[in-house]
Formats: structure tokens, C-alpha cells, sequence
């Protein structure tokens, strides 16, 4: 009976591929794939969250979470925002890469990305910056996000007093130290669970500067 149970898990490994079974030449129309599937999905709070690792110039790694606002196909490329002045903006400025994963729990997908970093130009990080909710906006204006704070109270304080002048006075500019970044992407993997650990993995790779991916299957 055991036996046959068995056998039934492996007859069933056969046509339970998530993978084609010829991976397409490039990654990016499966990753957008992937990250519109999640997206569609309600169970998630932030289906566009990303673990974010960054290093500096010395190779000490630091990771956090944020939430990728953009993939862009041609070319291939993935964007999210912070403070420049932040940790990983004072790693990525000097040391511009970073590697990035999202964990897709309900799907039981991982996607990993790859690439040099670049900042996007103002008038993107103003575009996107208008379209925040007036308190974020806030909150960006106000936190030295990273450094040393004397106390919460007086971040507070600060943000009542911006949205108090900004009521009265209209617009509240995106302030220069907070904006996007572009992660150029020149690695993708994609990693589906499957019964047995027997996972479907698969890992594309291209120079910065080349426009071919190579595309390999990786065991699990
Ligand atoms: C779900 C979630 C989403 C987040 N999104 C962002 C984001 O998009 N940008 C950002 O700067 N921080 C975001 N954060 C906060 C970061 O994880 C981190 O605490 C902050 O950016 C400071 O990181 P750093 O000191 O390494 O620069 C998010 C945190 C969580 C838990």
C-alpha cells in the first residue's frame, strides 16, 4: 500500500512542472508573470515586497524589506524608493548592487534578482513621489531615515508641524535626499516547490551590457 502511494507521488512528479519544460530565452515575461499572479492574489498584504541586500564597497552585506514598484521589461530592470541617505542608499552609492527576493508563500514561489543600481532621474522619483498619500509624503520629508533620532516624539512633532505649513500652503515638494532606484537586472531565478524538495529552479544570466540571457536549470 505504501508502495503504492509511492509510486503515485512519483508518477505525479512527471506532469508537475511549473517551469516549461524548454525555458523561454529570456526571464522577464515569466517574472512579470509570477509577480501579476501574486499581485491578483488578496490573501497578500504587499505582494510587491523584497528582501533588498545590499553590501559595502568591503562586501559587508545588510538586507531589509521593501516593496518594488515597477518591473520593466525592456530593459529589464526593477524599481523601488527610499531615502539616498539612507543605509542601503549610502551602500548602494557606494557600492552600486544589490540583489533582491521575493517569497511568494501562497503560490510557493521564489523569485531572485540580480544587478547594478543606478538612481532614476528626478522627474520620476517627483512623478511617483506626487503620487503618495499626503502623510508618507510627510514621513519622507521628515525621517533622516537611518541615522540617530533623539526621540519618536520629536520625529512626530516635526511631521505635524510640515502638514500643518503644507495645509496651508498647498503642494510639499519631494524632498532631495528621498527618490528611486533602478536595479539594471542581469540575473533572474525562479523557484517553484514542488513534492519531494524536488523543486523547479531555473536561473537566467547576462553580461550588464549584453542583451542575450543564458538560461540554465539548476537542481533544487
Ligand atoms: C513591508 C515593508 C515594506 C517596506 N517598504 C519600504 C520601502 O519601499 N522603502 C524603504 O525605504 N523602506 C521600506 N521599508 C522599511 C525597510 O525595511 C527599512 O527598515 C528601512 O528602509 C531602513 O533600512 P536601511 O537602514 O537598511 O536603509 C519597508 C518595511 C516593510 C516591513
Amino acid at each position: 500500500m505504501a508502495h503504492r502511494s509511492l509510486i503515485d507521488s512519483l508518477t505525479g512528479l512527471v506532469t508537475c512542472d511549473d517551469l516549461p519544460e524548454a525555458l523561454p530565452p529570456g526571464p522577464m515575461a515569466l517574472l512579470v508573470d509570477w509577480f501579476e499572479q501574486a499581485r491578483r492574489n488578496e490573501r497578500y498584504d504587499d505582494p510587491n515586497a523584497m528582501a533588498l541586500a545590499t553590501a559595502t564597497p568591503d562586501g559587508v552585506p545588510s538586507a531589509r524589506i521593501v516593496l518594488c514598484k515597477e518591473i520593466e521589461t525592456s530593459p529589464a530592470a526593477l524599481v523601488f524608493y527610499t531615502s539616498y541617505e539612507s543605509r542601503k542608499g549610502r551602500e548602494l552609492e557606494a557600492n552600486p548592487h544589490a540583489a533582491g527576493v521575493f517569497h511568494w508563500a501562497h503560490e510557493k514561489r521564489q523569485a531572485r534578482i540580480e544587478g547594478t543600481v543606478v538612481r532614476s532621474t528626478p522627474e520620476e522619483s517627483d512623478a511617483y513621489f506626487r503620487t503618495r498619500p499626503l502623510l508618507s509624503r510627510i514621513g519622507a520629508a521628515v525621517s533622516p531615515q537611518s541615522r540617530e533620532i533623539t526621540s519618536r516624539q520629536r520625529l512626530v512633532s516635526d511631521a505635524i508641524k510640515l502638514g500643518t505649513r503644507s495645509a496651508l500652503c498647498g503642494e510639499l515638494e519631494r524632498p532631495p535626499h528621498w527618490g528611486g532606484y533602478r536595479i539594471l537586472i542581469n540575473s533572474v531565478e525562479l523557484w517553484s516547490a514542488r513534492s519531494g524538495r524536488l523543486h523547479d529552479r531555473a536561473r537566467w544570466t547576462r553580461d550588464q551590457d549584453a542583451s542575450a540571457w543564458s538560461v540554465s536549470r539548476l537542481a533544487p
